[in-house]
């Protein structure tokens, strides 16, 4: 037996008992004739204590043992002189009458503790070590216990977990894919899944009714905080069900995951549809912890002789409550934050409401007073609050207004990250129209149903249609997505006809499935949870990889094993690749 308790787990109760530990050291002292060893493993961290009654053998070796190193100490559990109320088992010390090394340990690169000395690219380099830090791994114990509890809702409600492939075939929807070369079938390929959706579509075929997945998904795009290139999902789909039905079954998961992890019952589930949620927050994303919301202020400004104004087609504004008092710099910092590239903003004007209720605007000299009054109380405006107003195109100046309200809502201290506001997001374009390659995309997916009163605008006016899709939005973060599928396949070919798939390239890539929909297909809709996102969320983490036990950096690089890396020639060979020469 290597060990009888854990590290962490012995109290005054066990005072007089001979106990048996095994763990990492995780620090020496020696003051006078007595050395301390903080023994560790993943339940905490225990006292030993080698004095004048220890063996000669046990001091001895009590000086050869190093951070890290492997031990094994059998002793005897005695009350502390002083104890450490910051230590669960800070009352009690093991007095040390047995000691083994099981393995030495180089000195690690970073102190292995919650405040490290390690610098981000270090840690990851030495993960395993990283993970070794309490604060790392509770990521880890939160993630290992969410998927449980996601399981125990999902299992009660009847779905069944069913695996799909990983080596599947590309499909050039989406994201780019990743793909695999096969050694078998020369000069071919199969990609990693974005997401299991056809499959899944395909399991409803099959009558599975209900199906769910905690599952890797893999996209090559563009790295972020919220964004890896292998990433986890919830993913689900349900038959014979409509939207109402999906957003009903999935609030329930939200809310019994709030109420196992964290205790919390969530009362409020707003619904919200895109075009309000543009018009009132600039994206498609709400962070419902605040207010601030913005208002047009086009009809009340224009025709003042303010030529910035006038020329522009729409002006809309914000109320940050309490900044009445920003100063210039204050002010000036924030106009420079909108005009950052990434936000694409222009210009800032601000109207600050004093304490006596009059108002002081930067473009004092074309509005009255009176104008003035107009602009606060359109903006539900109080004394010692500031007004801050933008104006261009609408659709480039709402999401510039919706940046601002976040770097206002961050300023002011409203982003509380304990307090979670959850939401859906409903009736979204069915497409988005690309400039670069003047045709329409899928916003969500091809498979995605048209709302059925709009499909006659599939004809006339395919910009407008909205599709039978949402998403779960927390705390302005978008958790998942889904919506309802089309399972006709004349609107399918219909779809992917205004997508401009040809009918080979359609047959090419979709035939399995639209052969599928010829055997009977339910009715059937779903959605996918960003598990990572949610993860992070509840752990009050800004990154999802340190929710990931070993994730890619921003360059999607594992520096761990540093990968990816180049093959061998015969590797090459054996896949018909050759390789060509870059920068
Ligand atoms: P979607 O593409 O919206 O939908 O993805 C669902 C959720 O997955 C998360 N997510 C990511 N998380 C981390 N890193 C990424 N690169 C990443 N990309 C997406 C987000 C997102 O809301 N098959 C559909 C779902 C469906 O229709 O049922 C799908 O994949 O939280």
């Amino acid at each position: 037996m290597y060990r009888n308790h854990t590290c962490g787990e012995i109290r005054i109760e066990n005072i007089g008992q001979e106990v048996l530990l095994a763990g990492w050291v995780q620090r020496v002292r020696n003051l006078g004739g007595m050395t301390f060893i903080d023994l560790r493993d993943r339940y905490g961290l225990t006292q030993l204590v080698v004095d004048d009654h220890s063996s000669e053998e046990i001091k001895n070796m009590a000086g050869t043992l190093g951070r890290e190193f492997v031990v094994q100490a059998r002793g005897t559990v005695r009350e502390r002189s002083s104890k450490n109320p910051k230590m669960a088992t800070g009352d009690v010390e093991l007095q040390i009458t047995g000691l083994s090394v099981l393995n030495s340990a180089a000195t690690p690169p970073f102190t292995i503790q919650d405040d490290t000395d390690g610098g981000d690219e270090l840690r990851m380099k030495y993960r395993y070590l990283d993970l070794r830090r309490e604060t790392v791994r509770k990521n880890l114990e939160l993630r290992a216990k969410m998927a449980h509890v996601v399981r125990n809702y999902l299992d009660a409600e009847h779905f069944i977990e069913t695996e799909t492939p990983v080596l599947i075939k590309s499909t050039p929807e989406g994201a780019r894919d990743f793909v695999v070369p096969s050694r078998m079938n020369p000069n071919q390929f199969y990609a990693l899944p974005q997401s299991p959706q056809l499959f899944k579509q395909l399991l409803m075929v099959a009558g599975f009714d209900r199906y769910y997945q905690i599952v890797k998904c893999f996209r090559d795009e563009d790295l972020r905080a919220d964004r890896q290139p292998e990433f986890t999902q919830i993913d689900c789909e349900m038959s014979y069900v409509h939207q109402e039905d999906v957003l009903n079954m999935f609030e329930g998961l939200t809310k019994y995951i709030f109420k196992e992890m964290k205790g919390l019952d969530i009362v409020d589930f707003p619904r919200m549809t895109f075009a309000e949620a543009f018009e009132k927050y600039g994206n498609d994303k709400p962070d419902l912890r605040f207010g601030m919301v913005i208002q047009e202020l086009t009809d009340l400004v224009k025709g003042n002789e303010f030529k910035l104004f006038d020329d522009a087609a729409f002006i809309g504004g914000i109320c940050a409550p309490g900044c009445g008092e920003y100063t210039r710099k204050q002010l000036d910092a924030l106009t420079e934050f909108i005009k950052k590239p990434q936000i694409g903003g222009t210009v800032l004007i601000y109207a600050k409401v004093n304490s006596d209720g009059t108002i002081k605007s930067s473009v004092d000299k074309y509005y009255t007073a009176e104008d003035l009054q107009n602009w606060a109380e359109r903006l539900e405006a109080k004394p010692g609050d500031l007004l801050l107003i933008t104006c261009g195109s609408k659709e480039k100046t709402l999401p510039v207004l919706s940046s601002l309200r976040l770097e206002m809502g961050r300023q002011c201290g409203l982003m509380d990250k304990e307090n979670f506001k959850p939401l859906w997001v409903v009736d979204f374009p069915l497409l988005e129209w690309n400039e670069e390659t003047q045709r329409f995309f899928a916003m969500h997916h091809p498979f995605t149903s048209p709302k059925p009163e709009d499909i006659a605008l599939l004809e006339t006016d395919p910009g407008k249609v909205r599709a039978n899709a949402y998403d779960l939005v927390i705390n302005g973060v978008e958790i998942g997505g889904g919506s309802v599928r089309i399972f006709d396949s004349a609107l399918q070919a219909k779809m992917f006809k205004i997508l401009g798939f040809t009918k080979e390239a359609a047959e090419d890539q979709f035939g399995f499935l639209m052969n599928a929909f010829k055997f009977g297909a339910p009715p059937h809709a779903g959605i996918a949870f960003g598990f990572d996102r949610l993860v992070s969320m509840f752990a009050g983490l800004d990154s999802i990889r340190d929710v990931i036990a070993f994730p890619k950096n921003n360059s999607g690089r594992d520096v761990m094993n540093d990968s990816p890396s180049p093959i061998a020639q015969a590797q090459l060979d054996e896949l018909y690749l050759q390789l060509v020469k870059t920068e």
